[in-house]
């Protein structure tokens, strides 16, 4: 075992007497070196800092990175990638004075250098396995790297399209988001920290940052109490009861104080209340930002953050600037600097370093464990299960071998736009295009012809605005006259085109707001020219976000969302277009008719005017120009099957606090292929203390059906699911009637009374 200079002989000293005040060997390690500590060595471990590789997500970078750890001003670091570097920086650490080690971190949100579909498409699986095992996959390959501490997930709950990084999370369902927030942290960390293929992670933002005012990044987020504790916190709690190592405080503010520095966001209930003993950092410069924010100078913001909790400082280096200061003029206490520095080194404990600070650096593990066969096997999986498919008229899909087809589109043989927004490590000429998986599927390129039909927008100032990170929006030099016609001669000599159009992967993301969230104009155009051929035209919409899909929708005889597939793409989209693999994708998210309709989300509330059925009533809670509901609505997802639901039977309809309702449904596969279907339970509370929602996913299933067997699902209603936050922020379940409703989507159920008693 390797022990750090200057502390082996405390360790051993301190480790080997018996204690009687139930201190553990982590406390007995962390009190001894804490000992030899000055104060800013403490203050330097609350330093996080990017050399610049990597994304870039501010206008800072940190500098004269290499003295600051050699002088211990450093607890982790960023945007460093591979054995050779990592082991040069670490090295440097481990020869300070106490040779502690750092963190080494990244953003590996949807697969490290193998690229998943994007977190909102693997939210659309509704496979809670199947997404813990492509966050083991991305563990085993950041691991193998250097890299053991992940920023993610994000769990983020949003019902705003316009707010770019929707793509990042689970959508706009607390039930859904808490159970996927629990599949990743478990995926990433394993049942131990310090085996060196499972990483830690980072629960983001905490908290709300998905309620951005109007859809733009950063911006305020006010709610009230309930509405936070019932729809937007618990994702976050679900990853600290899953045991994640960290949580990262957002850029917005909550109830008028800037997360980073909001005492009761971080102590009150982070600590307090839900009992997280991991540390919390900041967002990259977030405590800076509380200067714009308009809450002080970087002396007076950093003290706040200390004092409300916050351990680490990402990049702006107020903490390592300031600390010192405020603590000689008795604005912070060397109590919550010790605090702080005990979280960060506690976090380095578990995860093994001070056992073996090299620990994660294995030269061979990159060849073998980075992008092997079988991560590419997961990725083309997670693809597929991914997709959704909305419409299907006259079963247009699956496309059958011998047509030809006309593949069109500006993503249709594109590679850059395949692995979607935040995937800094990925690789996007790894990415397979749609072109190669039809070619690959068919075994030759005899009944796929391709032309591009349209540029993904003709608007230079957004490419401008779009390639930031490389080129996304490539405008051709051809005219859009030109390559509508060579389009629609292909389309004329095919039969069938498969369009593939949306949005560029960069279009959504982080500081990729848009204030309208339509199919840009140049693909617009396209589509009503390729509807004018006649020939049967099969839509796949590739996007990080819910697009206003009401003209596509029409001229589709087939639309399928795609988000972005990731680095299997074009094999994924070829084996679910020829029916390889039956879809099986629900939306985790709603989709609207009009930008004016967002937020809209399925678990509204009634209102006290609630419209009657989809025709305008006056003074009634609707529009003059739209329905009320979405174009397509949460849990939405078609199979090349067809699913009947019936028999929907409650055990009892009389729930007590000591027993169980069993509802069960029969399920029965009508087509002619095998099929998943996810099997939704909503409830509904007739009568509350509070407003309830119209109604609130409680369950799922995901189940496989083959063509013409039933399958019975069952689920168990307790009166811990009717449990909500009351005006009071009690977690209560409140005696009455409910309706269980089950079905295949949050719109098409069925539905049965109980009461709890
Ligand atoms: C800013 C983003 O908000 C956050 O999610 C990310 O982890 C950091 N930058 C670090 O890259």
């Amino acid at each position: 075992m390797k022990i750090l200079k200057g502390i082996a002989l405390s360790l051993i000293v301190l480790t080997s007497c018996h204690v009687s005040n139930k201190k553990t060997d982590m406390d007995i390690f962390v009190d001894g070196l804490m000992d030899k500590m000055t104060l800013q060595e403490k203050i330097g471990q609350l330093n996080l800092v990017t050399p610049g590789g990597g994304i870039l997500t501010g206008s800072v970078v940190s500098t004269d990175v290499e003295q600051k750890i050699k002088d211990g001003q450093v607890g982790g670091i960023f945007g460093i990638y591979g054995p050779e570097k990592v082991r040069q920086a670490q090295s440097i650490a481990v020869n300070s004075r106490l040779g502690i080690p750092m963190l080494f971190g990244s953003d590996v949100i949807h697969g490290y250098k193998t690229t998943y579909p994007i977190p909102l498409g693997l939210a659309s699986s509704w496979d809670t396995t199947l997404i813990s095992q492509t966050a083991t996959m991305a563990a085993k390959e950041a691991t193998a790297d250097g890299i053991f501490w992940n920023f993610s997930p994000m769990v983020d709950i949003a019902k705003d399209a316009r707010w770019g990084r929707i793509a990042e999370g689970a959508g706009e369902d607390v039930y859904l988001g808490s159970q996927i927030a629990k599949a990743m942290v478990k995926g990433y960390q394993g049942n131990d920290l310090a085996d060196p293929t499972t990483m830690m992670a980072t629960v983001k933002h905490m908290a709300l940052y998905g309620a951005a005012e109007a859809g733009r990044d950063y911006n305020t987020v006010d709610m009230s109490r309930v509405r936070m504790y019932n729809e937007y916190l618990p994702p976050y709690k679900a990853a600290i009861d899953a045991g994640v190592g960290c949580v990262m405080s957002a850029f917005n503010d909550v109830d008028g104080v800037p997360a980073s520095g909001n005492k009761w966001l971080l102590t009150d209930l982070l600590r307090d209340e839900w009992g997280f003993n991991g540390f919390v950092v900041s967002d990259y410069t977030s405590v800076n930002e509380m200067i714009d924010h308009g809450m002080g100078d970087l002396q007076a913001v950093s003290a706040q953050c200390i004092n409300a909790g916050l351990d680490m400082d990402m990049v702006g280096e107020g903490f390592l600037t300031t600390l010192e200061k405020s603590l000689n003029e008795g604005k912070v206490t060397e109590k919550s600097i010790d605090m702080a520095c005990r979280r960060i080194l506690e976090a380095k404990y578990k995860l093994g370093l001070f056992d073996d600070p090299f620990r994660y650096l294995d030269d061979s593990r990159p060849s073998t464990d980075i992008l092997s066969e079988q991560n590419r096997d997961l990725a083309r999986v997670a693809a597929q299960r991914s997709f959704v498919l909305l419409k299907n008229n006259n079963n247009t899909l699956p496309l059958k071998k011998n047509q030809k087809v006309a593949l069109i589109g500006p993503f249709a043989n594109d590679k850059s736009n395949m692995l979607g927004t935040w995937a800094p490590t990925g690789d996007v000429n790894l990415s397979v295009t749609i072109l190669d998986g039809f070619i690959n599927q068919l075994g030759s390129a005899n009944n796929v012809r391709y032309a591009k039909g349209a540029n993904v927008s003709d608007d230079s100032e957004l490419a401008a605005k779009v390639n930031v990170f490389g080129t996304r929006i490539d405008i051709d030099k051809r005219s859009s006259k030109q390559m509508i016609q060579e389009a629609k001669s292909i389309a004329a000599s095919s039969d069938v085109i498969v369009a593939i159009v949306g949005e560029a992967s960069e279009m959504s993301g982080e500081s990729s707001s848009r204030s309208d969230i339509v199919i840009p104009a140049s693909q617009k155009l396209l589509i009503k020219e390729l509807k004018k051929t006649g020939k049967p035209l099969v839509l796949l919409t590739m996007s990080g976000r819910p697009l206003a899909l009401g003209e596509e929708l029409e001229a589709a005889d087939a639309l399928m969302q795609i988000w972005n597939p990731g680095v299997e793409a074009g094999n994924a989209v070829a084996d679910v277009l020829y029916g390889v693999y039956n879809p099986s994708g629900k939306l985790p998210v709603s989709f609207p008719r009009n930008v004016g309709q967002v937020p809209i989300y399925y678990s509204q509330k009634i209102t006290g005017r609630p419209q009657e059925g989809e025709d305008f009533q006056k003074f009634k809670s609707n529009y003059l120009d739209v329905e009320n509901s979405p174009l397509f609505p949460f849990g939405y997802g078609l199979s090349y099957t067809r699913f009947e639901y019936s028999n929907l039977k409650l055990s009892t309809n009389k729930l007590n606090f000591n027993n169980t309702i069993v509802a069960t449904i029969d399920v029965t596969n009508r087509g002619k292929l095998d099929g998943e279907e996810t099997v939704q339970l909503y409830i509904r509370d007739m009568v509350s203390s509070i407003t309830p929602a119209i109604k609130e996913l409680k369950g799922f299933s995901k189940v496989f059906i083959p063509s013409g067997e039933t399958r019975s699902v069952k689920f168990n209603i307790a009166a811990d699911d009717l449990r909500f936050y009351n005006a009071a922020l009690e977690f209560v379940a409140e005696r009455g009637d409910f309706e269980a409703q089950i079905g295949t989507n949050s719109n098409d159920v069925l539905i049965a009374p109980f009461t709890l008693e």
